[in-house]
């Protein structure tokens, strides 16, 4: 039975996944590649410096710490520029009413997210306070596919892990919350997210009848 609901950010709340994407592919096209759809669908759910080291590998780059640094501020700035507008109509489809109505029937809701803008692009789309707790990549040491994320969330709200719902967009996301041992809605490619508990499409298929069905059972 579901007791409580941890959202991923990126790419479930709000598609800033896309720009995530551009942010690293032009920072591997400084190196001379570019970032495949296959390659980006690994870099999903994984925090900053992880996806560094896995374009640095791909491209078989070898940096110095100072030069990372370097990199990784580049990457924040290029991504904050392009998410300076965000409101609150990139909100996916779906998700303010769905987190309304788990307000109105009192159900804890957490973010569980590996970004750490996490906050201020809450604040953009002025959803801050639907969440009853924020875990974000400020918090969590250990990235995704590493339960820590979702784990932090359920001691937060002060439910067990069996009674959490979560929803992603990312392959690590989803082997986090089975890693968690809570049950999992997969958005996006099912052949992807293969390992969730059930996979939609996109955000507008999160109805408030599927919800209830899992909050019933
Ligand atoms: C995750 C994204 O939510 O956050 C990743 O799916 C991103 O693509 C990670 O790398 C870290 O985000 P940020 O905002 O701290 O760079
Ligand atoms: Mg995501």
């Amino acid at each position: 039975m579901i007791k409580a609901v941890i959202f991923d950010l990126d790419g479930v709340v709000v598609d800033t996944a896309k720009f995530h994407f551009v942010a690293w592919n032009d920072i591997a096209k400084q190196f001379g590649f570019e970032i495949s759809s296959h390659q980006n669908e690994q870099l999903k759910g994984v925090s900053r410096i992880k996806s560094l080291d896995l374009i640095l590998e791909w491209g078989h780059i070898k940096l110095s710490q100072e030069q990372k640094t370097l990199l990784l501020n580049q990457k924040n700035e290029a991504y904050l520029a392009a998410i300076n507008l965000l409101n609150k109509t990139d909100i996916l489809p779906g998700i303010l009413e769905i987190l309304t109505y788990l307000k109105s029937k009192n159900i804890p809701v957490a973010l569980g997210s590996a970004s750490k803008n996490a906050l201020p692009i809450l604040q953009k789309l002025g959803i801050s306070t639907l969440f009853n707790v924020i875990v974000d990549g400020n918090i969590v040491q250990k990235a995704k596919p590493d339960p820590e994320v979702f784990m932090q969330a359920a001691n937060k709200l002060h439910v067990l892990p069996k009674h959490c719902l979560v929803i992603e967009d990312a392959k690590a996301g989803i082997d986090a919350a089975n890693n968690a041992k809570m049950t999992s809605i997969g958005i996006g490619n099912k052949e992807i997210l293969i390992n969730a508990s059930y996979v939609l499409e996109d955000t507008s298929k999160l109805s408030k009848k599927f919800i209830d069905e899992l909050l019933k059972n």
